[in-house]
């Protein structure tokens, strides 16, 4: 009983329900927003963002910024929402997504829409080891076996259960996320840190040089390279 006492005592809110007595036992809480966004409101978020993202949200080779175009809106809202709390370490974006800077959940849900206007890079950053190799067809399987099962078999995501599309990502960026999880140094599903964690360094490089390569729907791609936002023309 003493253990259990402590135990409670020390725990987070979430398991309050274990520990009331069940008569006074609470509906876990949950918020479920729905906003109508305004894009043009979004637009004029974007500018900002665009400082650091750049204004077609392409992101950049080096994999300093990620590709956010192309990206799930609930995946972009929950990021941003992570930053804003510190939850996800940024300390570089952080000031820009408070509520003092860029406003409520409207404003972060107009920016998010905005964004998913914008076409993707038809040229990311890919890893070192191109289709025909033995590395790739490794990275491949071991994708199919430990990824897909979230991110889908082609790495489109799922915006209802906030599985990043990881499609037409910089290979740079992504690798650093994938090492940032897997060393428990940005939280996320405890269950990718222990996969990722479980991968040796090889199969690890293998699996994400696969993903880097992963073809993104031709009709989400922007018509070339050289294609620049009109909006911040
Ligand atoms: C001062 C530069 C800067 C500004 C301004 C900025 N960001 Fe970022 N953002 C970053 C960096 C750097 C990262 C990647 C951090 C990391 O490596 O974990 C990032 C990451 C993100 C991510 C996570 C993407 C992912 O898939 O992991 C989202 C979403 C995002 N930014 C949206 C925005 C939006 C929307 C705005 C404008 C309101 C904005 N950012 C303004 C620097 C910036
Ligand atoms: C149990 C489901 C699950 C599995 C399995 C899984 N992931 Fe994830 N992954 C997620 C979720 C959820 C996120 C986003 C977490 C968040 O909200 O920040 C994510 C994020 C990522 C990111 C960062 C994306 C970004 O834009 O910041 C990468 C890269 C990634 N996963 C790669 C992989 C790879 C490679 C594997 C297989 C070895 C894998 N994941 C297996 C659920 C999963």
């Amino acid at each position: 009983m003493k253990i259990t006492r402590i135990l409670c005592r020390g725990l987070l809110i979430a398991i309050a329900v274990i520990c009331s007595p069940p008569a006074a036992a609470a509906e876990p809480i949950r918020v479920v927003l729905e906003l109508v966004p305004d894009i043009d409101n979004g637009r004029r978020s974007f500018e900002i963002c665009a400082r650091c993202h750049l204004p077609e949200a392409w992101g950049n080779d080096d994999g300093t910024y990620p590709q956010l175009a192309g990206q799930h809106v609930n995946v972009l809202m929950k990021q941003l929402l992570d930053i804003r709390s510190g939850r996800r370490a940024n300390p570089a974006m952080q000031p820009f997504v408070q509520q003092r800077t860029i406003g409520g959940y409207q404003d972060l849900a107009d920016v998010v829409a905005y964004i998913s206007t914008l076409p993707m890079n038809p040229d990311h950053v890919k890893g070192p080891w191109p289709p025909d190799s033995s590395e790739y067809l490794e990275g491949r399987s071991l994708y199919s076996q430990h990824c897909a099962g979230c991110h889908g078999a082609t790495g489109e995501g799922n915006n209802g259960l906030s599985y990043p599309r990881l499609q037409g990502q910089h290979y740079e960026y992504m690798a650093r996320q994938a090492r940032l999880v897997r060393d428990n140094l940005r939280q996320i599903k405890p269950s990718m840190a222990a996969l990722l964690g479980a991968l040796s360094a090889e199969d690890f490089d293998k699996v994400l040089n696969y993903v880097s390569y992963l073809p993104v729907p031709q009709a989400d791609l922007a018509p070339s390279a050289d294609w620049r936002n009109p909006d911040f023309q």
